[in-house]
């Protein structure tokens, strides 16, 4: 078997997160300016299958790990998916441009492109709802309880408005997007943001529930604002998100400084994307404000910067 090898891009939630868990509407684009990518070489007969994670400095075999590992995992799921018995003995090698715990859809990428990487080194030709349908299943052993989103637009690399179990529906995006993505550094698991909102639903469903219905309501807003190409609406749509989710302790001091710097700075609107509590504020700018919009996140503390454009 020749070596194989495989990508997934990584992605921001421009509406819905959290939300999205419970049954509404939610909006996600890919960042295909930052990607996963996983090789897969063949090893001899007698060898084992070998993991290389060049950003974690991982060098492991999946033999002496524990069947809880995410690797483990994955591959056990990959193998019950393809109804497979064994995989053969081969090398994975792991390297990403994806911060992880930063929002970005590390680990959605991961599920998407190990997928995809070892059906293709195998000689799978899998349509691409079944190659989402494993992504989800390893998704759902990083997360606990994921919608679903992150791993379909991962997958399907469009933007898409999306709802738990049901297919997704591609925006046809009105004008291109320019965005700027501005990490601050604060490492934040979704797995356990996730969590925490489901405790304070517990505790207070009257007020979490209205809060998912505005979001809801404000995601179906900025599906015609996309689709149409209104940017300025979509701008003030995501400001109106950013404070749903701030009033649900989403967001930081940072977080919230960071949308004030882009919105002084002429972005259209901005909003924390994905779990919350750190990762990133993704802003929406006019293409010539983008440097202007990104120094004044800098200014104001982020710790990296990046601009992605989205096309139509
Ligand atoms: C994470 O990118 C988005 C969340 O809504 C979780 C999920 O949808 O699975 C917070």
């Amino acid at each position: 078997m020749p070596a194989f090898s495989a990508s997934a891009p990584g992605k921001t939630i421009l509406f819905g997160e959290h939300a999205v868990v419970y049954g509404y509407p939610a909006i996600a684009v890919p960042l295909t300016n930052i990607s996963m990518k996983i090789i897969v070489q063949p090893l001899l007969d007698n060898e084992k299958i070998h993991i290389v994670n060049v950003n974690l400095g991982e060098n492991l075999f999946i033999e002496e790990l524990e069947a809880e590992n995410i690797y483990s995992y994955a591959l056990e799921t990959i193998m019950q998916s393809l109804k497979l018995n064994r995989l053969p003995p081969m090398q994975l090698t792991i390297s990403s441009t994806i911060p992880v715990a930063a929002g970005l859809g590390s680990s959605a990428a991961f599920a998407v492109a190990i997928t995809r990487a070892i059906s293709g080194f195998l000689g799978f030709k899998l349509k691409a709802e079944e190659l989402n349908q494993i992504a989800y299943a390893i998704e759902k052993k990083q997360h606990g309880t994921p919608s679903g989103i992150d791993n379909t637009v991962v997958c399907y690399q469009k933007p898409i408005y999306f709802k738990k179990n049901l297919p997704p529906f591609f925006l046809k995006l009105g004008k291109p997007l320019t965005l700027v993505l501005a990490n601050s550094g604060i490492d934040s698991l979704t797995k356990e943001v996730v969590i925490d909102i489901k405790k304070k639903h517990d505790d207070d469903p009257l007020f979490i529930d209205h809060q998912f219905a505005r979001i809801g309501n404000i995601t179906d807003e900025a599906k015609i604002c996309l689709e149409v190409g209104k940017l300025q609406g979509i701008g003030k749509l995501m400001l109106e998100n950013h404070r749903c989710l701030k009033k649900m302790g989403l967001s930081l001091e940072l977080l919230d400084d960071l949308v004030n710097a882009a919105i002084e700075a002429g972005a259209y609107g901005a909003k924390l994307c994905g779990g919350g509590r750190g990762g990133n504020v993704v802003a929406l700018v006019p293409p010539d404000k983008s440097q202007a919009v990104l120094q004044a996140m800098l200014e104001a503390g982020a710790a990296s910067c990046m601009v992605s454009l989205i096309k139509c």
